[in-house]
């Protein structure tokens, strides 16, 4: 399969600040690359550079095998960009706004409103239509933003933490609008800080800190590194453990363990919360008592605890506390 992103060796210094300390990483066509990371961690830069906003200070990214320093137009014409640089108009209406993006990119009149009609359908806008982007919520104006940067039917594009900040609903939606996008055969570079969200979309995984890549594999392998999901139960009466690990046991992935001093009981487990409906209802069914419950999914805090040994660096919550 040919690539459809290559990145080697790719350096960005912002005067003595170094954004991106030599990073590589190739993206197969058709496929989806997570780049997680913390605030701070370089991602928004390398996207930049990658949609040719941003010279590179050394090093080299091609997309479609084109380099992005020597052709940056011919770049652009393959893909498509959203994030934090997106243009929507506040005052145009959701149709005007995607038309006004047709027209920019070309299409003729016809072209751009039947265009504009069929991105504000796929993207469930089509009742917000004739709103001003203004009044859009903030999941609207993102889905607004990415039909956007789809006008021109681009073969790569760049989402730049495209569910930070909304709403768990929101965030679920856009969830299915990006599969549907890699259904389509789009490669798609997706930023973001959740470790659940590159899980769910992303064919391989990189994950960013301060500028160097620390780690890179599936979900899956990521995943094992820091050890799963986990469902954890104390019980309110010892004498019932035995009971309890023999209803548990084939729930879990995994045997679960005991410690007498806590009377916590925990196991690995992958359905997430169904596992843990059906361990609550067996237990209940069985008469054992519990005192607390809870479904542990790892984060990108504990990534970053097991590959670095110290919790993911909020930058901004760094600079915050200087
Ligand atoms: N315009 C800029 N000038 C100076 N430093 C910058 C600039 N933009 C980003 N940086 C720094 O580069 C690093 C990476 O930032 P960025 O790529 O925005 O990270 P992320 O998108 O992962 O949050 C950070 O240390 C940030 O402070
Ligand atoms: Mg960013």
């Amino acid at each position: 399969m040919a690539n459809a992103i290559e990145v080697e060796n790719l350096v960005l210094e912002y005067g003595k600040n170094t954004a991106l300390n030599g990073i590589s990483f190739s993206v197969p066509e058709g496929t989806v690359l997570g780049v997680l990371g913390p605030n701070g961690a370089g991602k928004t830069t390398a996207v930049r550079i990658l949609a040719t906003l941003l010279k590179a200070t050394s090093g080299s990214a091609r997309v479609h095998g084109i380099d992005v320093g020597d052709n940056p137009n011919e770049v652009r014409n393959t893909i498509g960009l959203t994030g934090q640089f997106a243009a929507v108009d506040e005052y145009l209406t959701g149709y005007e706004n995607l038309e006004m993006v047709g027209r920019l990119f070309g299409l003729k009149k016809a072209e751009a409103k039947t265009r504009a009609d069929q991105l504000l359908a796929r993207f469930d806008l089509e009742y917000a239509r004739d709103r001003t982007a203004k009044q859009y919520s903030g999941g609207m104006r993102r889905r607004l933003d990415i039909a956007a940067s789809l006008i021109g039917r681009p073969k790569v594009v760049f989402l730049d933490e495209p569910t930070t900040g909304l709403d768990p609903r929101s965030r679920m939606a856009m969830w299915d609008f990006i599969s549907d996008l890699v259904k389509d055969g789009t490669t798609i570079l997706l930023t973001t800080q959740y470790l659940e969200e590159a899980d769910r979309l992303a064919d391989r995984i990189i994950v960013l800190d301060k500028g160097s890549i620390i780690a890179e594999g599936t979900a899956d392998q990521l995943k094992a590194q820091v050890g799963g999901e986990r469902l954890e139960f104390v019980l309110t009466d010892a004498s019932q453990k035995d009971r309890a690990l023999e209803i548990l046991t084939p729930i879990g992935l995994d045997a679960p363990s005991y410690d007498a001093q806590t009377r916590r009981l925990g196991m690995p487990v992958s359905g997430g919360a169904d596992d843990l409906t059906t361990a609550l209802v067996a237990l209940k069914e069985a008469d054992i008592h519990v005192v607390d419950v809870g479904l542990r999914r790892p984060n990108l805090d504990d990534v970053f605890l097991t590959l670095t040994g110290r919790a993911a660096e909020d930058e901004q919550a760094v600079e915050e506390e200087k």
